[in-house]
């Protein structure tokens, strides 16, 4: 049996994660291809319990080395009891979020150094990184428009419209030094045609896949 897919899907706050998950399932479930759908931070009950400590709007600061830490021991529990038991079985794993994510917020964003980023990544995540990674890309402007839709506001939703510049800006230059894996989608078109895009980019790797590349 082939090994599953392992595919993330990143952006920024609104750029349409939680919308494309929808249109990625049916499209799984259309296929007849067994998947696990997860997220992160979080992704498994202790993971997801560090995720709500990360989220949670607090009275004292939070040093970018805490918030790192927090999230790479999430990311460790999730990659060993859910992603890479799945992958093994055979399954396609798509996370909502995942190393990209890291890099942008904790590394660009933040400031942190990302030589810190580069060994945390290889002690923690190692070979199993996405196979594929879906970079929804959309204005600030845009993506803030339709967070405010919603109600309730995170700790990281508060943030300067500054710091979701650098994150747009940060998931494009990850996309443009590592073509082949981030496939950016353009993420401010109507749902429909975001779904197209998305759909046309799962086609190629079921075909690489049914290949066994
Ligand atoms: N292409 C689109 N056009 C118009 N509205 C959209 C589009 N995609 C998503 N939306 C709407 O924008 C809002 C935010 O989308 P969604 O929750 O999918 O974003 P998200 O990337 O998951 O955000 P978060 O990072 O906060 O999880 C939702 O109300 C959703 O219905
Ligand atoms: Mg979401």
């Amino acid at each position: 049996m082939n090994k599953g897919k392992f595919i993330s899907l990143e952006g920024g706050e609104g750029s349409g994660k939680s919308s494309a998950i929808a249109c990625i399932e049916s499209w799984l479930q259309e296929q007849g291809i067994a998947y696990l759908m997860t997220r992160e931070p979080g992704g498994t009950p202790l993971a997801e319990e560090i995720r709500d400590l990360v989220l949670k709007p607090r009275q004292e600061t939070v040093s970018d080395m805490t918030e790192l830490l927090m999230m790479y021991a999430a990311r460790a529990q999730h990659l060993s009891e859910k992603i890479i038991p799945a992958l093994q079985q055979g399954l396609w794993v798509i996370s909502d979020r995942f190393i990209d994510s890291s890099y942008v917020y904790q590394g660009i964003a933040r400031g942190g150094q990302i030589s810190t980023l580069d060994q945390l990544t290889q002690w923690v995540v190692g070979d199993h990184q996405p196979d594929s990674t879906l970079l929804l890309d959309v204005s600030v402007e845009v993506g803030m428009q339709r967070v405010g839709l919603r109600q309730g506001a995170d700790r990281l939703d508060q943030e300067s419209i500054g710091f979701h510049e650098k994150v747009r800006q940060g998931f494009l230059d990850r996309a443009k030094a590592e073509p082949e894996r981030i496939k950016v989608i353009n993420a401010e078109l109507a749902i429909e045609q975001v779904h197209e895009q998305i759909v046309e980019q799962l086609h190629q790797l079921n075909q690489a896949w049914v290949k066994g590349v």
